[in-house]
């Protein structure tokens, strides 16, 4: 069990390699990371850098080579592929750069797909659901096709997705990235509040230093290694 004072999240020794053309490329080199509960961290770090293979190693789609993944208590690296893909579903919110809406599926069936695949979708969820699309400002869209919506109202939806089945924390990926300056203030005011007065973590990796300045913790990843700073003094040093 955690304990109240343990951290939400802590990476140790974390590492991974990649092979490209036969030759190895050590994205992440001996990673360390303590984050709080409720807390707003951004990763700042150029491409390539290895931002989204951190939020996908901490977010169990990808494993480590080595080092301790531990989220609220429990070990990510400790479990089965089963038990890390239940995990995931059950406690993981998404948000990526393009999106990720499946085109096929209405806005509604989009936001409960996290929730069917793990057959926890009831009157509950679906309310909650229906208050998160009302709060984006797109209940009138519910029966809407993905296609139909511009990359705000797009990305609005992928936060309700994220946040409907009440995950334990969220990871964006980028979530501004394909969005014009207007878009990206109000997807960010969304997540940002959507998340907080839920009290949920929320980890996200940007380039964006406006977005930088509001979070709680600001990590820099270069070269392999993750450094940890306030955001004013990460900004004072750009
Ligand atoms: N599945 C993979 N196979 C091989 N190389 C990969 C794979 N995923 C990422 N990489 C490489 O790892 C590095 C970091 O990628 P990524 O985590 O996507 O960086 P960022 O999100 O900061 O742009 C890049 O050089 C990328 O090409
Ligand atoms: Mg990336």
């Amino acid at each position: 069990m955690a304990k109240q004072q343990d951290p939400f999240l802590t990476l140790r020794s974390v590492t991974k390699t990649f092979i490209d053309h036969g030759e190895q490329r050590v994205v992440l080199d001996g990673v360390n990371l303590d984050v709080e509960r409720g807390a707003f961290v951004t990763i700042l770090g150029s491409s390539g850098s290895g931002k989204t293979t951190l939020l996908h190693i901490v977010g169990g789609i990808d494993t480590p080579d080595s080092g301790d993944v531990l989220i609220d208590g429990s070990d990510l690296t400790g479990l089965s592929d089963t038990d890390r893909t239940r995990f995931r579903r059950r406690h993981v919110g998404m948000v990526f750069q393009l999106f990720n809406l499946i085109p096929t599926l209405t806005v509604q069936e989009n936001i409960l797909l996290p929730a069917e695949l793990e057959g926890t979708v009831d009157a509950r969820l679906r309310r909650h659901a229906e208050v998160l699309l009302d709060r984006v400002g797109l209940s009138d869209r519910s029966e809407t096709y993905p296609e139909r919506l511009s990359g705000g109202e797009q990305q609005r939806i992928a936060i309700v997705r994220a946040l409907a089945h009440e995950p334990l924390f969220v990871l964006a990926d980028e979530p501004t990235g394909n969005l014009d300056a207007e878009n990206s203030a109000r997807v960010l005011s969304l997540l940002l509040q959507l998340t907080r007065e839920a009290g949920r973590t929320l980890l996200m990796a940007t380039h964006d230093h406006d977005i930088a300045r509001q979070a709680t913790l600001v990590c820099r990843l270069q070269g392999g290694e993750l450094t940890t700073h306030s955001a004013a003094h990460a900004l004072e040093t750009r």
